[in-house]
């Protein structure tokens, strides 16, 4: 008798390995990154003391914290050769720019070869450091402007907002970039850290993993959805606008981008985080009508809530960096720089205990066809 083959398409609800980086329970709403909670996290963490926690497995103690924040800001430059590729491809999109530089680093790493845990290590700390280098540089470039140093003076968030904005953020707007960078910095097995794992599983290493990461982050399946929850909004215009334009999207049996979610059946832990960033920072720079149209898409979406539809991470992190007067063609490349720590982390932890990650097909096609040759052929 034929085994009875049970497809499980997109792997859905599919363990593939065991992982101590992040727990997420979907049903419950929950994410802790190495058991500490995203919320205490998301409030009360640094960038820095959450990255270290992912690669170390704990949280630092001062001294521990100020050696690896200085280990980062010691690591930002770029190779001259790197931002020359950025100025040639300087039409692309940002992710496009960020997975090509990304590369081309690889090239100019000592340790691109090592696939040892330290070379690993070293490899994600120092790209962690350069990937907003790279895409600030970019931003600049496309608009006519020469790339900012990075100041060894601020720490990971601050130092990207002045690299993109030429001005030293206000500590306000830094905190926010941070939490933010905090929120996308790990999730388990998504789509990217997916793909980072499958590379890591053929023994590749830490830089094809990334890349595979952001090319894989760059579908508005994922990483995508913060632009287009942005251009949504922009479109919608005016919150007396945002019931039907959320229908019409619903009725066509298109997707509210910024809802839903593989594993969240209810909303995201993370998205409140940002949703009470978005208004706040509204009502301060006295544009509050973003915060108002996602709060009516949101209420249209209610009854989805039901169908374990509700607001994701990205719903409302596009009005937040809107806010912040950042370039949404590089909204998607500030959810990479978060998440390169999580990539990182799911990469050494595949290395640590391998397994080729090779799953099946179910074949449907013809069998044992008979050659013709071509000049035989009709
Ligand atoms: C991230 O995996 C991760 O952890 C990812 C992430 C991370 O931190 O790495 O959390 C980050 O990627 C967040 C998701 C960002 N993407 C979006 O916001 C894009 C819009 N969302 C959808 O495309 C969708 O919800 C997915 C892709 C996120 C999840 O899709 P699934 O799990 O494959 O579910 P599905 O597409 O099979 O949908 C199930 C049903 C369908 O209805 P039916 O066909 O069964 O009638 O739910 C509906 C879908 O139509 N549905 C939606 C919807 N999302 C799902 N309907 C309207 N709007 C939506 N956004």
């Amino acid at each position: 008798m034929a085994t009875e083959i049970e497809l499980k398409r997109g792997l859905q609800g599919v363990y593939i390995d065991k992982t101590q980086s992040s727990f997420i329970d979907g049903t419950e709403g929950k994410l802790l990154y190495r058991g500490y909670s995203i919320h205490d996290l998301a409030e009360m963490a640094t960038f820095e003391e959450t990255v270290y926690l992912l690669l170390y497995s704990k949280l630092p103690n001062q001294a521990e914290l100020d050696a690896f924040d200085a280990e980062l800001r010691a690591n930002r430059a770029i190779p001259a050769e790197v931002l020359e590729i950025i100025r040639l491809t300087k039409d692309a999109h940002p992710m496009d720019v960020l997975r090509t530089a990304v590369s081309a680093t690889a090239s100019f790493d000592p340790d691109t070869a090592d696939n040892s845990p330290e070379a690993t290590l070293r490899k994600g700390i120092r790209l962690t450091a350069q990937a907003p280098t790279i895409v600030t540089a970019h931003a600049r470039i496309v608009q006519g402007k020469e790339p900012v140093a990075p100041n060894p003076n601020l720490k990971q968030a601050a130092n990207f907002l002045y690299m993109l904005f030429d001005k030293e953020p206000t500590a306000a707007e830094a905190r926010l970039m941070e939490k933010d960078f905090v929120l996308h910095a790990e999730h388990g097995i998504n789509a990217s850290a997916f793909a980072a794992r499958v590379a890591a599983s053929t023994i590749s290493d830490l830089h094809s993993a990334v890349v595979s990461g952001i090319g894989t982050l760059k579908g508005p399946a994922h990483g995508g959805a913060a632009e287009e929850v942005m251009k949504m909004a922009l479109d919608i215009g005016e919150e007396d606008r945002a019931e039907e334009y959320t229908r019409g999207i619903l009725e066509s049996g298109g997707r509210v981008m910024g809802f839903g979610h593989r594993v969240y059946k209810v909303e995201d832990p993370r998205a409140r985080h940002l949703k009470a960033e978005c208004e706040a920072l509204g009502m301060e720079r006295g544009q509050p009508k973003w915060f108002s149209i996602l709060s009516k898409v949101a209420e249209v979406m209610e009854p989805y809530r039901a169908r374990g539809i509700c607001p994701n991470v990205d719903f409302w992190a596009g009005a937040m960096y809107h806010l912040l007067e950042i370039p949404k063609d590089i909204f998607i490349c500030i959810f990479a720089m978060g998440r390169i720590p999580g990539w990182t982390v799911q990469v050494m932890e595949q290395h640590s205990n391998n397994i080729l990650l090779r799953p099946l097909l179910l074949y449907e096609g013809p069998m044992d066809l008979e050659y013709t040759p071509l000049d035989q052929r009709s």
